[in-house]
């Protein structure tokens, strides 16, 4: 049963030839009157395909750009432009083209959490739910920088095999679960496979069954036969879980601090702004044509390399 506010939001959506992507993190009440909840890939091809005339994205601002390159001719709007992301912080471009320039040659993957800048910087994006995958295609003889997040980055090292520099920026909430905090959480539950996200650090995704993008925690925790997981990454992604099989049990993993993990930019969202930017069709997210092509070329190889 949905408020008034969601059904005000909904009205207003259709009248308007409006679509809603909501990433796995936002709140629950936006995730209920979201056409479609998803992952960074499954967000981008979203965007890339839809028709509708307003791109009204519920996520990070990093999304919301990607939005703009793959589908330039709709109206993408955030509900609030200081949605930021700390990974996206660790990278400025002008350090990314300083590196470049002292390591002629050097073929640079960018995980999506970047800015546009950084983007057109690259040879090639990845998200946590192809990067091993697109990885895996970079032409043998080329020497990688991977950027931003050295957690990601040394997860497909790991998974690959294949040699790869790695620029030093990270999640500031994934960070937040430690050894410790996630021993303790699984003696408490010592049946209820683990499942993190690859942005945890590696002394956290060495305790984990299952490392893998939000998306992917849908897939693996639907066909297992237990009906227990402990779920390490932000809280968002349980209501998420809990909506889609809710026949099974999801345990937050702790932080060091506390039961569960929030990313203050996620939540920078509501359905207050969410309905404002319906009415005033602003914040409207808009980029130079020039900054745009640069940052698509990246951005197109990966949905491509994504198929293969
Ligand atoms: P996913 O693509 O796995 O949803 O990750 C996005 C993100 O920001 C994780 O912190
Ligand atoms: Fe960025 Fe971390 Fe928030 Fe994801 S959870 S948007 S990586 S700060």
């Amino acid at each position: 049963m949905m408020n008034s506010l969601q059904q005000e939001i909904l009205d207003l959506k259709k009248k308007k030839n409006a679509v809603i992507l909501a990433h796995n993190y936002q709140v629950k009440e936006i995730q209920e009157i979201a056409d479609f909840v998803g992952d960074s890939l499954g967000l981008s091809y979203q965007a890339q395909s839809t028709n509708a005339d307003i791109i009204l994205f519920c996520g990070v601002h990093f999304m919301a750009e990607t939005a703009k390159i793959v589908n330039p001719s709709r109206k993408v709007l955030l509900p609030d432009m200081d949605a930021g992301c700390s990974l996206a912080e660790s990278c400025p471009a002008a350090e990314l083209a300083a590196y470049k320039e002292r390591h002629p040659g050097i073929y640079v993957v960018s995980y999506i959490n970047c800015t546009a800048e950084v983007k057109a910087l690259s040879d090639v994006i990845v998200t946590s739910g192809n990067a091993e995958k697109i990885v895996r295609q970079v032409p043998a003889d080329k020497e990688i920088l991977f950027a931003p997040d050295q957690n990601l980055g040394e997860w497909v090292i790991q998974r690959t095999g294949r040699a790869m520099k790695t620029w030093q920026g990270n999640c500031y909430v994934h960070i937040e679960f430690t050894h410790e905090s996630i021993v303790r959480i699984r003696q408490e539950h010592p049946d209820a496979p683990l499942v993190a996200h690859p942005e945890c650090t590696r002394a956290v995704r060495m305790l984990a069954d299952e490392v893998c993008s939000t998306e992917k925690m849908i897939d693996y925790c639907r066909n297992h036969a237990a009906k227990q997981f402990i779920i390490i990454t932000e809280e968002g992604m349980l209501h998420r879980l809990r909506r889609e099989i809710p026949d099974k049990e999801f345990i937050a993993g702790p932080t060091q601090r506390c039961s569960c993990a929030e990313c203050k930019y996620m939540k920078m969202n509501t359905l207050e702004k969410v309905l404002s930017a319906l009415q005033e069709e602003s914040p409207e997210l808009t980029m130079k044509s020039e900054l745009r092509e640069k940052a698509h070329i990246p951005l197109q190889r990966m949905l491509e390399w994504s198929r293969n």
